[in-house]
């Protein structure tokens, strides 16, 4: 099976595009939605039942870790700020959403997920895990699927469809800052505003490759055994142009890089979303 990276990337983008529009042209509901609670980034998504991308709201948050919320009432508080914002564009109540959890939470901490987009009123139709969330945005049946987040680094692998191995390593862009931090001394905020200029990446990459391959090495040890012949990373800590050669040098297996890494796990969580939203 292979999977045209092409028509991967306009769809992405699609999404891209419809992230804090305020308004939106004609739509078909009912919606999907998915709401992915990142250690860097909170994200609501919504698509038509087809897939198709009809907005979404993304927001820097620091109120969940791996998976695991450590603010509770600021969570819900971002989630229903959020979902206000979409309701009032799309002139529809949101009412249910999937969500995602990184490979290996314990069932009290998906449930704790769980609990926060229910107090912001929503039903949750479906807890997915991260990478396999990534995989359904790519169409991906068969190989491994890379999520480099804020906080974790995230690995499936899958075989006809199925998750057969996945895996989270506590490595991300979180770490990545904190070590930029460390070389320049500055503060973790102002590193991760040097991080992501894109004017500086020339200057700050070569600092943070270390990082890269060591991410990059602990994947290779997962994938050991597997019989994997491309590799998909996603997530916001891939930004970087070079990541991918990077990556793909030191595990030795092709790496590929969609475009938008940071949006793929959010709109595949909404892709997820397994129930109907009814129309109010
Ligand atoms: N342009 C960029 N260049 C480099 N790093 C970036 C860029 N944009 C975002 N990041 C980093 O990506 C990380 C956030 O990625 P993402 O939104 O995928 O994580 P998350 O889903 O919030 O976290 P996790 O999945 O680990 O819970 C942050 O560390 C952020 O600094
Ligand atoms: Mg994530």
């Amino acid at each position: 099976m292979s999977i045209n990276l092409n028509n991967v990337n306009n769809y992405i983008q699609a999404f891209a595009k419809s992230i804090d529009h305020d308004q939106v042209g004609h739509y078909v509901g009912p919606l999907k939605i998915g709401v992915d609670l990142g250690t860097a980034n909170i994200v609501i998504s919504v698509l038509e039942q087809s897939g198709r991308p009809i907005v979404g709201a993304l927001t820097p948050a620091s109120v969940v870790k791996d998976g695991l919320v450590v603010d509770y009432v600021e969570a819900v508080k971002i989630v229903k700020k959020l979902k206000l914002k979409l309701e009032n564009i799309l002139g529809v109540s949101l009412t249910q959403a999937a969500t995602a959890i990184p490979p290996g939470t314990s069932k009290g901490n998906s449930k704790a997920i769980a609990n926060v987009i229910e107090s912001a009123n929503m039903d949750v139709t479906n807890i997915v895990d991260e990478p396999t969330a990534a995989a359904s945005v790519l169409g991906l049946k068969d190989g491994a699927v890379v999520d480099v987040g804020g906080g974790t680094t995230g690995i499936s692998i899958l075989k006809d469809g199925e998750v057969i191995y996945s895996a989270d390593e506590p490595t991300g862009g979180t770490h990545m800052s904190l070590v930029l931090a460390g070389h320049y001394k500055i503060s973790f905020e102002e590193a991760e505003i040097v991080k992501k200029d894109v004017l500086k990446q020339e200057e700050v990459y070569p600092i943070l490759k270390p990082v890269v391959e060591k991410m990059a090495s602990i994947i290779k040890r997962h994938v050991r055994g597997f019989d994997i012949q491309k590799i998909y990373v996603v997530g916001g800590a891939s930004c970087f142009d070079e990541f991918q050669t990077t990556f793909q040098t030191e595990v030795g297996i092709e790496t590929v890089k969609p475009a938008y890494p940071l949006l793929i796990t959010p709109l595949g969580i909404a892709l997820n979303s397994k129930t109907e939203v009814i129309m109010k």
